[in-house]
């Protein structure tokens, strides 16, 4: 897919595809279009050119058809994004109940139950503000599989928490992709990359320079770019 700002050409001739139980990490220096290659996978953002297909089916442009579609695409953003007035349960079982028709009882049973899967089970009735950030990043994924998503996007899920809640979120989404979730992540966490990762792609100015596994990647990256980059956060 093509996309453009004005004169800025975000998205150069994208070609991606991610199978079914792929995990695949996006890496990239800053403005290199990342962001805007997730939330275009949702639609949240359009593009010139291209398609979008997901389980075998093209991403309509607009309408109702799209909002039942985009439910199949769980996104976990830098900024955790929950409803502020709304407790952590009630947060967790709203689109279950508005999207997929379930009672009240029924969703408050899942949701407890995928709460418990991320560790803040004990913080249902509490509001989001009253949790640290790592717990509500983890109610942020716990809100998206709620929705039943055939695959989950992360935008730096983990770059807005303090480094000791880094490794409470990153050990939910390892769990994830062990539990065969088809995820797309950015992210430039090495360690959950080389962790779970089956592919790393590395993005520059609105395109894909590189593709490799995450062993490869680190180890030996192939451009100039990329070594650039690398030695970048690596130095960090
Ligand atoms: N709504 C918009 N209107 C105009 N330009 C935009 C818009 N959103 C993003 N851009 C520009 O598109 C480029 C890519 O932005 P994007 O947010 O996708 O980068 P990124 O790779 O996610 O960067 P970061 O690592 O900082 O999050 C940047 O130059 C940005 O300024
Ligand atoms: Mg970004």
């Amino acid at each position: 897919m093509n996309k453009h700002f004005g004169e800025l050409h975000v998205l150069q001739d994208i070609n991606l595809e991610v199978a079914h139980g792929e995990v695949l990490v996006v890496i990239g220096p800053s403005g290199s279009g990342k962001s805007t290659l997730c939330r275009a996978i949702n639609r949240l953002e359009t593009v010139d050119s291209g398609t979008i297909r997901i389980d075998g089916v093209d991403l309509p442009a607009e309408g109702r058809a799209l909002a039942q579609l985009r439910s199949d695409v769980g996104m976990v953003f830098q900024s955790f994004n929950l409803f502020a007035h709304k407790t952590v349960l009630q947060n967790v079982t709203l689109g279950p109940i508005k999207v997929r028709g379930l009672k009240v009882a029924d969703a408050n049973e899942e949701a407890m139950a995928l709460l418990d899967r991320v560790g803040v089970a004990n913080q249902a009735d509490k509001l989001p503000a009253q949790l640290s950030g790592g717990q509500q990043q983890r109610v942020a994924i716990a809100r998206a599989l709620a929705m039943h998503p055939k695959v989950m996007l992360f935008d730096e899920p983990t770059s807005a928490l303090d480094p000791e809640m880094i490794t409470e979120v990153l050990d939910v989404m390892v769990q994830l992709a062990k539990e065969g979730m088809t995820m797309v992540v950015v992210t430039h966490e090495m360690g959950f990359a080389r962790k779970a990762a089956d592919r790393v792609v590395f993005m520059a100015d609105g395109q894909i320079v590189e593709e490799a596994t995450p062993e490869e990647f680190f180890t030996n990256p192939r451009s100039e770019r990329a070594q650039d980059f690398l030695s970048k956060i690596l130095t960090h």
